[in-house]
């Protein structure tokens, strides 16, 4: 049964080949300081970086240069920010770039107007904004993580080793996102097909959770065949529009908070994937890849009925004659075979976690308490050890 829920996303989106012509009159909203938050250069190699700048440059704006957000953003990085954008008295952040660059946009908008160490503040005591936000508009390049349009906003302590996240209302949403796929086809193939498997993550942690006939369910179901579909033409030809296209847009819908609506969700691989993320800085999807079928294929028998469903309506798996734990189990055959077909990375050990750190790694894990069997430290160990 669908629960109470309330649906709105305030991010307004503008997508295709033409998207970027809408930047000019976004722009006329905002006041002249611009900070311009872009990450370790792709956008000055692939010609992204000076088509913003003419716009920009064109509206009469004051640019504020603030690159080297890092995959991964950093607590230092976030500081960094922090001081540059209260320096200027920025009026809007642009942040053009990937999930790392538009999450740590979020991080800065909200911390201009605090006194306290924002890393602190907002990620390892998770308090709520207060002061004024700076307005944050978003030119994705990177599609995988939905930041373009939703609250989420996730950085790491290199010091400790930490990678939280915050999940902020929507008011800290960007005013605008700007998705022209083409904008994606410099992506090296192994964070574009890590991408890939993160937008199936945040559909799949959604996804498993109830039994019951759920709307957000079928959208799920929806959204991750054309994932799965439009994939397997990417990775043969990474710049056929119409499958980047669909990739793109698949991921904002997958993490905008529409098919969370109305149900629990389990968050578990989310949990496993950042603690890794925290402690060998891997790249986020291949954390997740790693520990997903290792934790699914413990699960799996709380959940029977859900992975059932997963996959007959997913996987199209044929239900004669098998018994459900073997059409559940031919599911995750059919999971294992996708991801293995776009060659993504199979053991956590080839992202650097070892017996050496696994202590370590699990103490980053937060015990959420959401999914079919919920995580304990000593099953946290299990699932790590078996993901090495
Ligand atoms: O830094 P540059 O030089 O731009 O290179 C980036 C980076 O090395 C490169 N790249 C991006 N667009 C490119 C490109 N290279 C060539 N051509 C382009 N068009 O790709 C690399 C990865 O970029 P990054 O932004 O780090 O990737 P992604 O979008 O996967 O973001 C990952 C971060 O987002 C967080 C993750 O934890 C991680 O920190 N997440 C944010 C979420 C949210 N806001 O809701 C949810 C996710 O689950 C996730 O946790
Ligand atoms: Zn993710």
């Amino acid at each position: 049964m669908l629960g109470n829920f309330k649906y709105s996303n305030p991010t307004t989106l503008y997508f295709g080949k033409d998207a970027l012509n809408a930047l000019r009159d976004e722009l006329k909203q905002y006041g002249p300081t611009i900070m311009l938050s872009y990450g370790g250069g792709s956008i000055k190699r692939n010609g992204i970086y000076d088509a913003v700048i003419e716009v920009l440059q064109t509206c009469g704006k004051h640019i504020v240069e603030d690159a080297g957000v890092m995959p991964n953003p950093t607590a230092e990085k976030l500081r960094e920010g922090v001081n540059l954008a209260k320096a200027n008295k920025v009026d809007l952040i642009l942040a053009v770039g990937g999930g790392s660059t538009i999450d740590y946009a979020k991080a800065v908008s909200v911390a201009v107007d605090c006194d306290k160490d924002p890393w602190t503040h907002f990620f390892l005591e998770r308090n709520e904004p207060q002061g004024k936000i700076v307005p944050v508009g978003a030119i994705l390049t990177m599609v995988g993580t939905g930041s373009e349009m939703n609250g989420g906003s996730v950085i790491t302590d290199s010091a400790t080793g930490l990678k939280i996240g915050h999940v902020f209302a929507e008011n800290v949403f960007p005013k605008f996102a700007i998705l022209n796929p083409e904008f994606t086809y410099t992506i090296p193939a192994y964070h574009m097909v890590a991408g890939f498997f993160d937008i199936m993550s945040h559909i799949m942690e959604q996804y498993f959770s109830n039994t019951d006939d759920n709307t957000s369910d079928y959208l799920a179901e929806g959204l991750m065949r054309s994932l799965i579909h439009s994939s397997r033409i990417a990775v043969l030809n990474p710049q056929d529009y119409e499958a980047r296209s669909n990739i793109m847009w698949v991921a904002t819908w997958a993490l905008n908070t529409l098919i969370s609506k109305g149900k629990d969700g389990d968050w578990n691989v989310h949990m496993l994937g950042q603690a890794i993320g925290g402690v060998t800085n891997a790249t986020h999807g291949m954390t997740l890849a790693a520990v997903s079928l290792p934790y699914y294929r413990r699960i799996m028998k709380a959940g029977l009925p859900k992975f059932v469903r997963f996959a007959t309506n997913v996987w199209d798996v044929a239900t004669d004659g098998r018994t459900e734990e073997q059409i559940a189990v031919i599911g995750l055959e059919r999971l294992e075979d996708w991801m293995r077909e776009l060659g993504l990375v199979m053991h956590a050990a080839e992202l650097g976690l070892s017996e050496a750190n696994l202590e370590k790694t699990a103490d980053g894990v937060f015990l959420i308490g959401s999914g079919y069997k919920p995580l304990t430290r000593e099953f946290v160990l299990e699932i790590l050890k078996a993901s090495l």
